[in-house]
């Protein structure tokens, strides 16, 4: 078990571990800095190629550099995806929202136990109510995005915040002037895909 996976399974389940949004980046960033990602292989969707790169650019400015610099040196090689079958999302979905798994059992980097990767979300946009049985750590890179959990009210968070969804606790993001990028940590079952509410899309 590493150092990161001994943290989690102390204390998630509980709250938000302190420092959870900081070991999902150390992760991502050293996991992309050794170099062992050379096995991605790239697959890119039109909503990447139009806001990924603001949505580094906007990272760095908000303190994110280093992760920025990381994930700028491997995005020919990300492996994007829209997860839901278009039925459950509309077909909008996939032209505002990607998600790249970049660890994980099945992953380009192989661990066991969890797994981590990237959502990116265009402006002006509801990402409406789903579930996983997956725990998840959302760590916000860019600047404000609204976020809701338990059929609560949406709430600001900003560039730094991060977001806890325990095990299948619905949650929803939406976006409104900026891009949203945010690396996450699956634990617990990350085996079984997310769904989406019934009637929300
Ligand atoms: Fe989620």
């Amino acid at each position: 078990m590493n150092c990161l996976q001994e943290h989690l399974s102390g204390t998630i389940g509980h709250s938000v571990p302190e420092g959870a949004g900081r070991l999902v980046m150390s992760a991502l960033e050293r996991e992309l800095t050794a170099g062992r990602a050379d096995g991605l292989s790239p697959r890119t969707l039109p909503v990447v190629d139009t806001w990924f790169e603001a949505a580094l650019d906007l990272s760095a400015a908000e303190g994110f550099g280093k992760t920025a610099t990381a994930l700028r040196n491997v995005k020919d090689r990300l492996y994007w995806d829209s997860i839901y079958p278009i039925e459950d999302v509309g077909e909008d979905f996939d032209a505002y929202c990607a998600f790249a798994e970049l660890v994980g059992p099945n992953a380009p980097v192989r661990a066991e136990g969890y797994s981590a990767g990237l959502t990116l979300i265009a402006p002006d946009f509801l990402y409406n109510w789903h579930t996983h049985p997956a725990s998840e750590i959302y760590m916000i890179l860019t600047p404000q995005s609204l976020w809701a959990l338990n059929d609560g009210p949406f709430m600001a968070k900003s560039a730094g915040d991060v977001v806890y969804h325990a095990s299948g606790a619905p949650h929803a993001m939406k976006t409104q002037g900026h891009v949203l990028l945010a690396p996450w940590i699956w634990t617990g079952d990350i085996a079984t895909e997310p769904q989406m509410r019934s009637g929300s899309r």
